[in-house]
């Protein structure tokens, strides 16, 4: 069976990861990265990887030489002439990005997807500087690729969208979950997935409970790590960069609004797990926090941050951000979520979840807390969503 190539550009932990991803499913891959130290790095990563997989029965030692056989490496970007598809993970930078995409055009040839991992930049914005924006989309990826299932599949303004159903079976191909979602700010995920964050911190910012309390309310409903706890594990530098990007392409909605806390803690050098100390201690420190206006009951802060997402994939869904379905598989697979939120919707009923929203509001007197149109609509009808394929 001759196999089709992909390139990828940058070999970066995105890059990388995309790679081992093609490589797994039996594509040839050209790994491109403009360091040959990061081009080294890589293949001993990957070596590792492979051992352990190894080790752990779930390849064998012959398959582990052939995966690590079908990825090249290079610090030529001629080597990607031959690609069916070349995904770009170099640094999230529009100039840099676009110079990229320019050469690249020149190497290709016309019938090449050309695909970029960018998490916050506009997918149509990059696409404007091509000859043939036309066959130019987002495939975005988590970290670790290897790891996370989603793949959120963006095509751009200007996206020849018979493009769209081949990317979609490609990255089934490669085991993942693929998802389409419109060129908006933060996409799916990283759009809906903002209260998680920012209702949380709003809570502690109003000291009615500590970080501890907000992280055991969330992981009582199911939620794997509570948003604090997550927040250290992603970098509070990185997770306020993409808060302030989605706030800032959504033209300052207050819905999006960054908190002075997670600022402060960027500023303090504070960043998580990876500085050793974010909003909790990880040198062994007892953390030390307190809320003087505490409301005990686990219920509100719970009925407060569900709501506030809800609210979100709502107003995704009557904005076409994605189908029902793909909104529900971004949050499940994407950031495991214990359920759906338009399902979680369901499960209180529409109604309940505008009370929660209307109580905010009323107590806030801000847009913020503005419910979305939909789901007035929808509890007016009285009726639930409808999570099925069609
Ligand atoms: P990284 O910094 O780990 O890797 C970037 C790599 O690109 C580096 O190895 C660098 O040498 C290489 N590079 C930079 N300019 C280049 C050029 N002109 N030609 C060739 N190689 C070049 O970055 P990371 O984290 O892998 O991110 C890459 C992209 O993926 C960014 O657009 C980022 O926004 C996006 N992304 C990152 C996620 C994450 O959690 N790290 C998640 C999803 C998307």
């Amino acid at each position: 069976m001759t196999h089709s190539t992909v390139g990828i550009i940058g070999a970066g932990a995105m890059g990388s990861g995309i790679a081992q991803v093609a490589a797994q499913a039996g594509w040839n891959v050209v790994l491109m990265d403009q360091s040959n130290d990061v081009l080294t790095h890589s293949s001993a990563a990957l070596a590792k990887v492979c051992n352990r997989l190894v080790e752990k029965g779930r390849i064998t030692a012959d398959e582990s030489v052939a995966l690590q056989l079908r990825i090249d490496r290079t610090t030529e970007i001629q080597k990607l002439s031959s690609c069916i598809l070349v995904i770009e993970a170099i640094v999230e930078n529009v100039t840099v990005k676009q110079k990229v995409f320019a050469s690249l055009e020149n190497i290709v040839s016309n019938a090449c997807l050309l695909a970029t991992n960018t998490s916050s930049l506009s997918v149509t914005g990059l696409a404007s500087s091509l000859r043939h924006p036309e066959r130019f989309l987002g495939l975005h990826f988590f970290n670790p690729a290897p790891l996370m299932q989603l793949v959120e599949v963006v095509p751009a303004m200007q996206t020849d969208l018979s493009h769209v159903p081949r990317c979609i079976e490609w990255m089934s191909q490669w085991g993942k979950t693929p998802v389409q979602a419109k060129d908006t700010p933060g996409f799916i995920v990283n759009r809906l997935a903002r209260p998680f964050y920012g209702e949380a911190l709003r809570i502690v910012e109003e000291e009615l409970a500590t970080t501890l309390e907000v992280d055991a309310a969330m992981k009582a409903i199911g939620f794997r790590m509570g948003p604090f706890e997550l927040m250290d594990l992603i970098g509070n530098d990185i997770n306020y960069a993409v808060t302030v990007s989605v706030f800032e392409a959504f033209y300052f909605d207050p819905r999006y609004r960054p908190s002075l806390i997670q600022k402060q803690h960027v500023e303090a050098g504070w960043l998580g797990r990876k500085s050793g100390r974010g909003y909790y201690r990880y040198d062994g420190a007892p953390v030390a926090s307190s809320a003087p206006n505490a409301m005990n009951d686990p219920e509100w802060i719970q009925h407060r941050i569900v709501s506030m997402l809800i609210n979100e994939a709502v107003d995704a869904l009557s904005m076409g951000i994605a189908t029902a379905v793909d909104l529900e598989l971004a949050m499940t697979r994407g950031v495991n979520y214990p359920k759906g939120l338009l399902a979680w919707a369901n499960e209180w009923g529409v109604e309940t979840v505008l009370e929660h929203l209307q109580s905010l509001q009323e107590r806030y007197g801000e847009d913020r807390y503005r419910p979305a149109p939909l789901l007035r609509d929808m509890a007016a009808n009285n009726k639930s969503f409808k999570l099925e394929q069609e």
